[in-house]
């Protein structure tokens, strides 16, 4: 393991943290309770979070304006200027949807979030000062700190980095659950009544069924947004919710109708053959 590495296992496992993140991920939970503002930060009609999206545009703003800093001149000043004021501009949406997705986080992924949004809130901070010293004429004090911004920037990138491609947050959980290609037997017939659910395996997916009107619906039951159980959670309506932050797929299909899920559950194909219920992959 290296000094990074490390660093960040510390991070991961330093519990005193949640003193400060509980609280605050549980207001902004509850300012964001309006569905509208929930399913559009979270990115549910996008299909896929709304904030990876949102961070390519700050970041490559500043970058830009870092560069125009250190080799453009003084003809390049006012782009730098432009760039940086855009880089802060679109940092407010873009954090926004960073700290809905935070809200919905648990133990160490809430805890290196916590790192992430500080940090990158710093960067900010930095900026905002770098633009109101160019402003006043203090061009080279402002570059410095404007530097400084960016180098911040870059840790702050890297745990968001961390967050998404180590630790897969926010990344579909039902994304490799393929489903067998063959009709395979899952449960007998009589132990499914009618209304009830059950959850079987097929193919190493595990998988919700449930009867409706005597049909049989197939959904996967690990939750797309983050691994929640959905048949702990409730079915009614032809839909179920997640018991962990309240998604809601219909099981007809399994699209997404309320967020913070992104993407679709996986349905599957079911069939009655002899005595036993029969599932599989849809092509
Ligand atoms: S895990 Fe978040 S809504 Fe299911």
């Amino acid at each position: 393991m290296n000094a990074l590495s490390g660093l960040i296992r510390r991070l991961e496992r330093a519990e005193t943290l949640d003193r400060l993140a509980r609280p605050l991920t549980a207001a902004i939970g509850r300012a964001v309770r309006p569905r509208a503002v929930r399913n559009l930060l979270s990115g549910t009609d996008l299909g896929h979070p709304l904030h990876p999206m949102l961070t390519d545009l700050p970041i490559g703003a500043w970058g830009m304006s870092a560069l125009l800093d250190a080799v453009g001149g003084r003809s390049a000043e006012r782009s730098a200027d432009l760039l940086m004021a855009a880089g802060v501009l679109a940092a407010v949406p873009t954090a926004a949807a960073g700290l809905n997705d935070w809200s919905d986080t648990y133990g160490a992924d809430t805890r290196v979030g916590l790192a992430h949004a500080t940090i990158n809130t710093a960067a900010l901070g930095l900026y905002v000062a770098s633009l109101s010293l160019r402003a006043h004429g203090k061009r080279t004090r402002g570059k410095v700190i404007g530097l400084a911004g960016f180098a911040v920037l870059l840790a702050g990138s890297y745990l968001g980095g961390h967050l998404s491609f180590a630790r897969g947050v926010n990344v579909n959980r039902t994304a490799w659950q393929q489903g067998p290609r063959d009709w395979t037997p899952v449960l007998p017939d009589a132990d499914l009544p009618e209304g009830e659910h059950r959850v079987v395996a097929a193919a190493g997916v595990p998988m919700l069924l449930h009867r409706t009107a005597g049909t049989v619906r197939a959904l996967a039951n690990t939750c797309s947004h983050m691994g929640g159980p959905l048949d702990e959670g409730t079915i009614a309506e032809d839909r179920v919710t997640c018991p962990w932050h309240g998604s809601t797929f219909r099981l007809a299909d399994g699209a997404v109708v309320r967020g913070p899920a992104s993407s679709p559950q996986p349905r599957y194909e079911t069939r009655v053959s002899g005595d036993r219920i029969e599932v599989r992959a849809v092509d």
